[in-house]
């Protein structure tokens, strides 16, 4: 009893605890219903779970553009939209008439760099012009390249909806036309091609495919110092010593005006590089053959060329070039190319 008038007493320090403890109670579920009340008026988009393949490493996202489900679903449909492009240098033209899903994202015999594991990209296009994340490179896609017009997409009907799903506003801008493409092709991950299952256990390689790929992972073919990890890129630009055809060949030199950097292309991703009909960022190989021929036999030395190919020929053998042939076919993804996640979404 003494106990409880201490604490009801109003002049003692307890009493004065309890009331600051009540009145923060109700201060804090009062923001509690605020925050409930707001979230529902936005019609909250659901948060999107990324799943890292075994093996891959942390992908390269932005805090200020959280995946949502509805913000995937609003980049997909603006990724196969033409009305992206009306009006502008492009009009016509959707994202996907040149990245088409059943070749990687590409076009196979065109120097279209595939939409294949950008997730993990740090540098884009073959010269490097964009680093960072994906929404850099959107910004530049939909503003300069594209010129989107916002009105055209609004004509459309349906869009208002969807960027008030995805972000909370019906207010259509060109940063978050950016930011929907940029949270869709973060979902382009190809991890199911015949080599991810055989590192998982669930298929064998046949030998000629085992003795390309021991060729391409030991410094006999050395082709993982710059195709390593699970995407087959190192993220970085490479001068492999082709042979220079025009001032394009100039490469990364021309971004930065960096004498160390003549000749340097990004090194793209191998995953579905089986589907391709030319090869190299001017399309100059037109087989996988020849794009081996070319590391075995025909890299041209100069002060630009990269260290790591700086060496004899590799003297590989017809079967040998055969074999690592067999291993770059087996980074082909039937699942990914096919995957309806992906496919164009006014096509059921
Ligand atoms: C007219 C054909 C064409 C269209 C349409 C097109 N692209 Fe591309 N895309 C290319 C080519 C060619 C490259 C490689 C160019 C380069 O590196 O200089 C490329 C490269 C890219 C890259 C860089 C990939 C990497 O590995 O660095 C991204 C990202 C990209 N495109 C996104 C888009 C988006 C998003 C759209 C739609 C807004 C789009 N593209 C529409 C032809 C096209
Ligand atoms: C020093 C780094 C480096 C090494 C080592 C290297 N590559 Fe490359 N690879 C690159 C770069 C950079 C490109 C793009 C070059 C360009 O377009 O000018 C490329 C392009 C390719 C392409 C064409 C891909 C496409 O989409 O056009 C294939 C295939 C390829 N490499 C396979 C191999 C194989 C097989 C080996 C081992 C025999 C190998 N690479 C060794 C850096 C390297």
């Amino acid at each position: 009893m003494v106990k409880m008038f201490l604490m009801l007493n109003p002049y003692s320090d307890m009493s004065k605890n309890l009331k600051k403890l009540v009145l923060s109670l109700l201060v804090l579920s009062g923001l509690l219903l605020y925050a409930c009340k707001k979230t529902n008026n936005e019609a909250a988009s659901s948060v999107y779970v990324f799943e890292i393949p075994e093996g891959f490493p942390q992908p390269n996202t932005d805090p200020n553009n959280p995946m949502s489900n509805e913000g995937i679903e609003l980049g997909r449909l603006l990724y196969y939209d033409t009305a992206l492009s009306y009006g502008g240098p492009q009009s016509g033209l959707a994202c996907a008439s040149c990245h088409f899903q059943e070749y990687g994202f590409t076009i196979p015999a065109q120097n279209v760099l595939p939409h294949c594991n950008l997730a993990w990209s740090r540098n884009f296009l073959w010269k490097g012009e964009f680093e960072g994340t994906l929404e850099t490179i959107m910004q530049f896609e939909v503003n300069t390249f594209f010129e989107v017009d916002v009105q055209h997409l609004i004509a459309r009907g349906y869009y208002q909806e969807k960027f008030k799903k995805a972000f909370g506003t019906t207010q259509i801008t060109d940063t978050l036309i950016a930011k929907a493409l940029a949270q869709f092709i973060r979902t382009l991950v190809s991890s199911d091609s015949k080599y991810d299952k055989f590192t998982r256990g669930e298929v064998q390689l046949s030998a000629s495919e085992l003795r390309g790929m021991d060729m391409f992972f030991s410094e006999k073919g050395d082709c993982f110092h710059c195709h390593g990890n699970a995407m087959f890129t190192d993220n970085d630009f490479h001068n492999i010593g082709l042979i220079t055809k025009s001032q394009g060949d100039m490469g990364r030199y021309l971004i930065t005006g960096a004498s160390h950097d003549v000749g340097r292309f990004k090194t793209p991703g191998l995953r579905n590089v089986g589907l391709r009909q030319s090869f190299m960022h001017d399309g100059r190989f037109k087989t996988l053959k020849e794009v081996i021929q070319h590391y075995n036999s025909g890299v041209k030395h100069t002060e630009y060329l990269d260290p790591l190919l700086d060496k004899p020929p590799l003297g590989l053998t017809e079967s040998e070039i055969s074999d690592l042939e067999a291993f770059l076919l087996t980074l082909t993804d039937p699942i990914f190319i096919s995957n309806k996640k992906f496919s164009n979404p006014y096509k059921p």
